[in-house]
């Protein structure tokens, strides 16, 4: 018998989720590589598509998924649990709707907790993809979805950079390791020729959904959806993976 004490908030997740087909956690080794600007610009690809989508910001202690979309963060409406923002076709939630400007320092057993909560009060209703916009590295919160919810699927975030590319396969080494299903990697700031991440796709047998360059009219866009809609990243975005719900 387990000595672990339960937690009853680990219960009702799956309820939560019943009605979410496909749930996708962009994540990347490192930070700073563009796993929010790719987060929240797929899922507003997905919502002009059509298709019923969540945005869930799992970096606790940095959101930004609200900055790159233009999201007010007003308090969510309660009724029997927390009904996420509806913004640009998107069903949205993020800490930041709770903590406002206030750091929110925490440390790996407050993740968890910070995670449990929000997977148990939010009410996501239907919808054909949850994409969560993950934390940087191998830490808790990663660790975390990949415990708690059996259907998570990866979108791995990386580039060529040689800073970044052993990280990337330790990553995919894991996630090989723990049986996480892959929906592919992507490249992310491609700024010249040469190696890519596409090898490493091949190395560990998952699909390469292909490269995003370098795009400098980004910080102009972020904060505002209709510019973001111009953006190479926008355009380039795999949303055809996933569209197929
Ligand atoms: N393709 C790109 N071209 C130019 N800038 C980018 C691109 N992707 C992301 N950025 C910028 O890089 C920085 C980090 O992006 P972010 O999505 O916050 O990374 P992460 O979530 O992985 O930490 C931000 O300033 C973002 O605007
Ligand atoms: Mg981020």
């Amino acid at each position: 018998m387990s000595r672990r004490a339960i937690d009853l908030r680990e219960v009702v997740i799956g309820d939560r989720l019943a009605g979410v087909s496909r749930i996708v956690g962009v994540t990347g080794s490192k930070g700073g590589i563009g796993k929010s600007v790719v987060a929240s610009t797929l899922a507003l690809k997905l919502a002009d598509r059509g298709v019923g989508v969540g945005l869930f910001d799992l970096d606790f202690t940095s959101p930004s998924d609200h900055v790159v979309l233009g999201v007010d963060r007003s308090f969510p409406d309660e009724e029997f649990g927390i009904d996420p923002h509806r913004v640009h076709g998107i069903d949205m939630m993020s800490v930041a709707f709770f903590a406002g400007d206030a750091p929110v320092p925490m440390r790996g057993d407050a993740a968890t907790s910070a995670l449990l909560e929000l997977l148990a009060i939010t009410r996501w209703g239907s919808l054909d993809v949850l994409v969560l916009d993950m934390p940087p590295g191998l830490g808790d919160t990663n660790l975390d979805v990949i415990r708690l919810l059996p259907r998570l699927e990866f979108l791995l975030v990386g580039n060529g950079s040689r800073v970044v590319i052993e990280s990337v396969r330790r990553a995919l080494r894991l996630f090989t390791e723990l049986d996480v299903p892959m929906v592919g990697v992507l490249e992310n700031m491609r700024r010249r020729d040469g190696d890519t991440v596409a090898g490493l796709a091949t190395e560990f047998s998952v699909p390469f959904l292909g490269s995003i360059s370098y795009d400098d009219s980004l910080e102009e866009a972020l904060g505002d959806v209709d510019q973001l809609r111009s953006t190479e990243i926008y355009r380039s975005l795999p949303a055809d993976q996933l569209a197929l719900a």
